[in-house]
């Protein structure tokens, strides 16, 4: 499996022009990209619109969430099923601002959400910021570690520390997420071992998103 870079863009942008524009931009900035796939997680209400406007060999869609069941009466949720007809692949699960601010999402309910996914075909991104949150989860599920004092804050974990966690983590596939930028984004892969990257504020300029990708890009051979 290839490099995996994750663009979270959580609640962003405003409106469905803006959207366009910077799948556009990273969409033209990583065509020559070949040892990285790139998933772009907007918000559900974009992604039809995004769908559509068709995607290089090397995108691929993400939802930041969904239900746990495939259909019925679940006012504003969206399916799993919904999502995999749309062309999604991955659905990131259990972001820390959603156990924050949610308080229904418990690693039980992340857990059923889980096995949705897969019942389905999608790839899930299981979102952890302790090892505790890993109870009982499968070796095969890709996990995040996103330690919460560096999402959003301008300071990135240290690469060390980073390094000891992913190693604690058993699972085969581990990004790393938080305050990433195109000047630290190939430490967590080269010197802490990642396997990806899970990006919030920097994965919404686009400039910035296509520098980090190709910096990646140039040192994994995989
Ligand atoms: P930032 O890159 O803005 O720190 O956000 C990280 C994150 O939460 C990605 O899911």
């Amino acid at each position: 499996m290839k490099i995996l870079i994750v663009a979270n863009w959580k609640m962003n942008p405003a409106s469905l022009k803006e959207a366009k524009n910077l799948f556009d931009s990273v969409k033209k900035g990583v065509r020559n990209i070949k040892n990285v796939e790139v998933v772009l997680c907007p918000p559900f209400v974009y992604l039809p619109a995004l769908s559509e406007r068709g995607l290089a060999s090397v995108i691929k869609l993400g939802a930041q969430d969904c239900f746990w069941e495939e259909s019925g009466a679940f006012t504003g949720e969206v399916s799993p099923r919904q999502l995999k007809n749309l062309g999604v692949k991955y659905v990131i699960l259990g972001h820390s601002e959603r156990r924050k601010y949610l308080k229904e999402e418990t690693d039980e309910i992340v857990s059923r959400k889980l096995g949705a996914c897969l019942k389905v075909g999608l790839k899930p991104i299981l979102c952890v910021e302790k090892l505790s949150q890993l109870k009982g989860i499968k070796k095969d599920i890709i996990v995040a570690f996103e330690p919460i004092s560096a999402i959003g804050t301008g300071k990135a974990f240290d690469v060390e520390k980073a390094k000891s966690a992913r190693k604690a983590i058993k699972n085969n596939f581990v990004l790393y997420g938080g305050s990433l930028n195109s000047e630290n984004a190939k430490d967590y892969i080269e010197k802490a071992g990642f396997k990806g990257l899970l990006i919030g504020g920097a994965s919404l300029k686009g400039e910035e998103f296509i520098k980090i990708t190709k910096s990646v890009d140039l040192i994994s051979k995989i």
